[in-house]
């Protein structure tokens, strides 16, 4: 059933404290504040570079992934959609890691690349919740996402409990690399296994974001995401979830790249979503909020209590989420993102659970 809520997805997103906690405490290890992945079938730190693939929004965890690889653990990233990266001929030297994030595990497109990547010598390493399916039974190694079944059409806690992995994965790597000393292992680890509980405060905020949801995003006919560095992938992943349940038109922007031409499309009637925690990035992200409200746009902003107090005077609304260590902002602020798109289509009376022309598993190219 849908224990008590109205629809699978909001049953989903109120279940991420719990599912994300169960997919961590798989891996860490709270006596030594460290990561232990499971036994893998390849020497992990001698990998020379990561190819990290998927479709959709579980794309969209491996794009914060490669953030994560590269600034902690050091290693080259390549990132690309399995639809596109299979017909690409992409060259690859042998004994690279190749990655694949589905859900599903049944993804067709997903599968054609990780049949692709084995054909090219490389380790192939899935991260699915379904234990039991094609891309995982295929692959070299399996690193599960404790989810439970994900009913609802549009992903959430596949999502987020992905992003925990990838997490793990970046610690785990960057130890064995010696890209990070054990206090740093301990401190990110310890900054992850908060996530459980901050993840439950954003859900007290379900109110307040379905009065913007209400007031802002339903009668609109765009609506722009913006992010800077890991909050990028979490723009694209806003625009996506609002598009598939609400129908309403939506772009992630790279924060940086609105002067770039999207700027053009401001003025009152275009909300703007901005999400931006206190990290370094803060500062340039809120010069591109100013550039936006100096042209008549609507922004809402999700940050921390620190950057809401700097954006206050210039958002429309904006949403103060727990600070947090920047590592493990991404997974926090995946949540208010899907409540936004929620509450918009529930209030749209769309079909949240089965949005029209979409299945839960893409086995079809
Ligand atoms: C969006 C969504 C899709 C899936 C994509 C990949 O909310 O659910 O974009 O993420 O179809 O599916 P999996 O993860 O099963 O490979």
């Amino acid at each position: 059933g849908k224990g008590g809520h109205r629809h699978f997805m909001a049953k989903e997103i109120f279940e991420q404290p719990q599912v994300i906690g169960d997919t961590l405490n798989a891996m860490f290890n709270p006596a030594a504040r460290t990561i232990t992945l499971p036994a893998l079938p390849f020497d992990l730190a001698a990998v020379p570079r990561i190819t990290m693939i998927a479709c959709g929004t579980a794309s969209l965890a491996g794009m914060v992934g490669r953030y994560w690889l590269e600034r902690v653990a050091r290693v080259p990233v390549d990132w690309d959609l399995a639809s596109e990266f299979r017909y690409r001929a992409p060259v690859m030297a042998d004994g690279g890691l190749a990655v694949f994030i589905s859900q599903s595990g049944e993804t067709a497109d997903t599968l054609a690349a990780l049949r692709y990547c084995k054909a090219h010598g490389q380790h192939c390493l899935s991260i699915v919740n379904a234990p039991e399916s094609t891309i995982a039974r295929e692959s070299h190694a399996v690193l599960p996402t404790l989810a439970g079944p994900e009913i609802g059409v549009a992903s959430t806690k596949a999502f987020t409990t992905q992003l925990v992995v990838l997490a793990c994965l970046t610690i785990a790597l960057a130890k064995m690399r010696g890209a990070i000393d054990h206090e740093t292992e301990a401190r990110l680890s310890s900054a992850l296994t908060e996530v459980p509980a901050r993840a439950a405060e954003v859900l007290n905020h379900d109110e307040r974001i379905r009065a913007i949801a209400q007031s802002m995003l339903t009668p609109a006919r765009d609506v722009l995401y913006l992010g800077r560095g890991s909050s990028y992938p979490l723009a694209l992943e806003g625009a996506l979830k609002l598009k598939e349940i609400s129908y309403i038109h939506a772009e992630g922007y790279a924060a940086g790249e609105m002067k770039h031409g999207p700027i053009a499309l401001i003025d009152e009637s275009v909300p703007v979503v901005v999400i931006a925690p206190s990290d370094p990035l803060f500062d340039k992200t809120a010069s591109n909020v100013q550039e936006v409200v100096a042209r008549g746009g609507k922004v809402v902003v999700f940050s921390d209590p620190e950057g809401v107090a700097r954006l206050r005077d210039l958002a429309l609304d904006a949403i103060a989420l727990p600070a947090v260590d920047p590592f493990v902002a991404p997974i926090l602020y995946a949540i208010p993102v899907q409540q936004l798109a929620y509450h918009t289509a529930v209030d749209k009376g769309t079909d949240v659970d089965q949005p029209r022309n979409l299945a839960k598993a893409v086995t079809v190219e």
